[in-house]
């Protein structure tokens, strides 16, 4: 596969996957203008340092991004042991707000990747809640208003990742023909957010997990799976998501399927 000729912009890139899926775009001839509250320690592209936690921090970011860029990856990510504000501002909001004042900027038969998890597999269950949240005219309204809803306050990163299943879906279906927007969901990847998992879902759960795999997923194998979703090989896959975590999604649905008909 080639990129060459090909811009992309590519948040979360001082770290884990981000960095990995800036430096996979860049050996297949990209270029990266990379997004990031910390300094990356190798960046070969343009780097443009910025908060994606406010929407002027985010419009900061989207002001020193040039026009006829071909794709956007939506890649940086807080996990649920931060403050639920913080992690709803930057997980739903931050992706909402970068896509909107981006979009305008892609070129036709562009993409768009968001970072979504594969704990965000239940979201149709509470598709209302999620796409009224998700598609809140006023975010911080939107946020103070879930204030006293623990099922979201309790569970802000996976209701976050719901959130950003169902926006991709709004994306895509606002830009057919023109840009196409997919997610892609992970299981437990090795990466510094790894540990806060552990809190925030279980060590034992999210360690059981990689048990039962063999190892972790690396940040490779989840560039791996963005590139492609951008790639020209993927041009009918719109509006859809990728799971991308080894087999455990498929596994966890068999085994309690199989408890439940016991
Ligand atoms: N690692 C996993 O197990 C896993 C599983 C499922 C989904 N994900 C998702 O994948 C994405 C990447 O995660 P990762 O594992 O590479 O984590 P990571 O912590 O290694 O990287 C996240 C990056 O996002 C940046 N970031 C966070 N808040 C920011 C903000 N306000 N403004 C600008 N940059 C900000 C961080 O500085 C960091 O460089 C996240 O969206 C995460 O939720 C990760």
């Amino acid at each position: 596969m080639t990129l060459d000729g090909k811009t992309l912009v590519v948040t979360g890139v001082a770290s884990g996957i981000g960095a990995a899926t800036a430096a996979l775009l860049q050996r297949h001839g990209a270029t990266v203008i990379g997004v990031d509250r910390n300094v990356p320690a190798e960046s070969a592209g343009t780097f443009v340092q910025g908060d994606l936690s406010t929407p002027e921090g985010v419009a900061a970011v989207a002001d020193r991004v040039p026009e006829g860029i071909s794709g956007l990856l939506n890649i940086a990510g807080v996990p649920g042991t931060a403050p639920w504000q913080t992690v709803l501002a930057v997980n739903v909001f931050g992706v909402r707000e970068l896509t909107r004042l981006l979009l305008p900027k892609i070129a036709d038969g562009g993409a768009v990747v968001n970072l979504a998890s594969n704990v965000a597999s239940g979201w149709a269950a509470r598709q209302l809640e999620v796409s009224r949240f998700a598609q809140a005219a006023d975010a911080q309204e939107a946020i103070a208003a879930v204030a006293d809803d623990p099922e979201v306050t309790g569970n802000s990163y996976r209701f976050s990742k719901e959130c950003v299943r169902w926006l991709t879906q709004v994306q895509a279906s606002e830009n057919l023909g023109r840009v196409r927007v997919n997610s892609v969901s992970p299981g437990p990847v090795q990466t510094p957010i790894l540990e806060d998992f552990k809190k925030d879902h279980g060590r034992d759960k999210v360690e059981g997990a990689v048990a039962l795999l063999g190892r972790a997923g690396r940040p490779e194998d989840i560039a791996e799976a963005i590139v492609f979703l951008l790639s020209p090989q993927a041009a009918w896959l719109n509006g859809t998501d990728l799971c991308v975590d080894g087999g455990l999604l498929a596994h966890r649905t068999v085994t309690a399927m199989a408890t439940a008909a016991a």
